[in-house]
């Protein structure tokens, strides 16, 4: 997919923030998109872009552990703060809901995934788990050209039952 968005004029500053546990100073145009920074200047290539206009969710990220759609946020929005992508993710989640997403078949193509599966995490993340309701209403914000919708549900819910997949062989 190309980007969108005109190329900048505006001269580069430095933004700093936490990115998936690490430090980063990044010299760019502070008002481009977080998502355009995330994949053309720091080579994460996981969050997607889709619409551009904050609706379908493919872009979405954590900013201080809550989703925020990447496209609507000018890198400057982030400095100072933490930002994590779907390659930051811990490792017992990604596993958690692999073994969702795994039970229920809830990947076609997979570009909105990325951006469903962080929703998802912040979820996992939540003190008390949302009922059947709560997970629909929460994951409807993200929109999947392929359908899925149905199964992604039902594999948030699985990993939200399922706290702990064994850990996988590496034989
Ligand atoms: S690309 Fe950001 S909400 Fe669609
Ligand atoms: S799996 Fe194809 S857009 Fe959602």
């Amino acid at each position: 997919m190309t980007r969108s968005d005109p190329p900048t004029t505006r001269p580069p500053s430095t933004t700093r923030f936490a990115l998936n546990g690490r430090a980063v100073e990044l010299q760019a145009d502070a008002t481009m998109p977080l998502l355009w920074a995330l994949r053309d200047h720091l080579g994460l290539k996981g969050t997607k872009p889709g619409c551009l206009q904050g609706v379908c969710g493919a872009c979405t990220v954590h900013v201080d552990g809550a989703p925020a759609r990447a496209c609507q946020l000018p890198l400057s929005a982030v400095a100072g703060r933490t930002v994590t992508t779907i390659e930051g993710l811990p490792a017992h989640t990604q596993a958690r809901l692999q073994a969702g997403w795994a039970a229920h078949q809830a990947l076609q193509c997979g570009w909105c995934q990325p951006g469903q599966a962080m929703t998802a995490a912040s979820l996992l993340a939540q003190p008390v788990a949302p009922d059947a309701a709560g997970v629909a209403a929460a994951m409807a914000g993200h929109l999947c050209r392929c359908g899925t919708g149905h199964r992604v549900v039902r594999a948030v819910l699985a990993a939200l039952a399922n706290p702990a997949p064994p850990a996988r062989s590496t034989r």
